[in-house]
């Protein structure tokens, strides 16, 4: 343990230097040292067993819980803030209109004061005991970085909720090890602990985008890092589920390929191209389809096509590309109305375009595609701006 007034210690390189914490006589009692940021959507019932588990596991440890929640639905935030009415430990950050782990995590540390801020799952998952051992690491100041491990020894998985995600998890790690700067057993671990200013010096590089925030910080360091992994155990979740599914690895490979970039290409601009080629793919089949098949005429063909590419886009954009603000309910109808209104005019473009060159002798698959590409970059100037524009 460092002496009261002092926090992280200074490091030879400069990384993480010390923040100037001002003497314990001028601070008024409760003010943290370690805020735990907790991610959660749809988790009202872990929230008061959470809080709970947190008071005794961090006796002794002035701290506080930061509850990042993106309006569930089960009205997760208004239990939050019933539990910060008793106890102004508890806190709440409710987002009104977003979805997404990362950028929760980030928004959620970025309201923090204290020394050291921890990352951990709303469903107690996360083994709350390691959250001392982990603070005391890092304040011995040999540390930079304190992960919870599911793959050191004394770790376990067994919370896992199915082989395939077993599965799933070790691909990920595997692959993202190959990227790491530095060895981490557990990469795709969401518990980990780190000093606030180091976090703080991350934050501008941070993608934001997807569930794997701790491997963005990770990649986003310049200078060596030092790490310490805890071994911890992966309970199994008791109430609610895993908002986790297949599609988040999609933009787990995204994430590496843009830090790959470095940046310089947006993640969105990728994951819409990609997309759209997928798009190009489908309505090259249709059209295909509708002529080899079903006998229809070029311009026939041509419009089913690019009617089902046109869905199918937006489909899987909303999905993937626009997951953070994925359209759903009434307001996925009216997206997709708005999508195809005003793609309605890219089509007519395409359509226009590829029977002129279908005229001009131009193979007709041919003329198909490049219709069809000059509809994809239609829509994605229309989709940033007014399909999934940030409300
Ligand atoms: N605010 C917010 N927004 N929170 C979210 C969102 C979101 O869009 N999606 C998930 N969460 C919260 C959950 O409520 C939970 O507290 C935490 O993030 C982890 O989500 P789970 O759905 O419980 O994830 P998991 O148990 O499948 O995944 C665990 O294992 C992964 C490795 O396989 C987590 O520990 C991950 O962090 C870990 O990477
Ligand atoms: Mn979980």
């Amino acid at each position: 343990m460092t002496a009261p007034g002092h926090g992280h210690q200074t490091r030879q390189d400069g990384m993480a230097t010390d923040t100037t914490d001002p003497p314990p006589a001028q601070r008024i009692d409760g003010v943290a040292d370690l805020t735990v940021v907790v991610p959660c959507y749809n988790e009202r019932p872990n929230v008061a067993p959470l809080v709970a588990a947190l008071d005794a596991a961090l006796a002794g440890i002035a701290w506080e819980v930061v509850f990042v929640d993106d309006n569930s639905p089960d009205g997760t935030a208004a239990e939050a803030r019933r539990l910060g009415r008793l106890d102004p430990r508890v806190r709440c950050i409710r987002r009104i209109g977003r979805r997404g782990l990362s950028s929760a995590v980030i928004e959620g540390a970025l309201v923090s004061s204290a020394l050291f801020i921890a990352v951990m799952d709303g469903d107690l998952q996360h083994d709350e005991t390691r959250l001392p051992v982990m603070l005391e690491a890092l304040r011995s100041g040999q540390y930079d970085l304190a992960v919870a491990s599911r793959h050191v020894v004394g770790g376990d998985a067994a919370g896992l909720a199915s082989r395939w995600r077993h599965a799933l998890s070790d691909a990920g790690a595997t692959l993202a090890q190959r990227f790491l700067p530095v060895t981490l057993s557990d990469p795709m671990s969401g518990f980990f602990m780190l000093p606030r200013v180091l976090f703080e010096q991350l934050a501008p590089s941070l993608t934001a985008q997807g569930f794997k925030i701790l491997l963005d910080l990770v990649l986003s360091v310049e200078l060596p890092l030092r790490v310490i992994e805890v071994p911890a155990e992966f309970r199994k979740r008791l109430a609610g589920e895993s908002k986790l599914d297949v599609l988040v690895l999609t933009q787990f490979a995204g994430l590496l390929v843009d830090k790959t970039l470095g940046g310089l290409v947006p993640l969105r601009f990728l994951s819409f191209a990609a997309v759209g080629l997928l798009g190009v793919g489908v309505h090259l089949m249709v059209l295909i389809g509708g002529r080899e098949m079903l006998g229809l005429g070029f311009a026939t063909a041509q419009i089913d096509a690019t009617v089902v590419a046109m869905v199918f886009n937006f489909l899987l954009n909303n999905q993937i590309t626009y997951r953070d603000q994925q359209l759903r309910g009434p307001r996925l109808w009216r997206g997709l109305l708005l999508f195809m209104v005003v793609c309605g005019i890219g089509a007519v473009a395409n359509v226009g375009i590829a029977r002129v060159l279908y005229q001009a002798n131009t193979y007709w698959t041919v003329a198909g595609a490049i219709g069809a590409v000059i509809g994809v970059v239609w829509n994605y100037a229309v989709s940033a701006t007014l399909v999934w524009r940030a409300r």
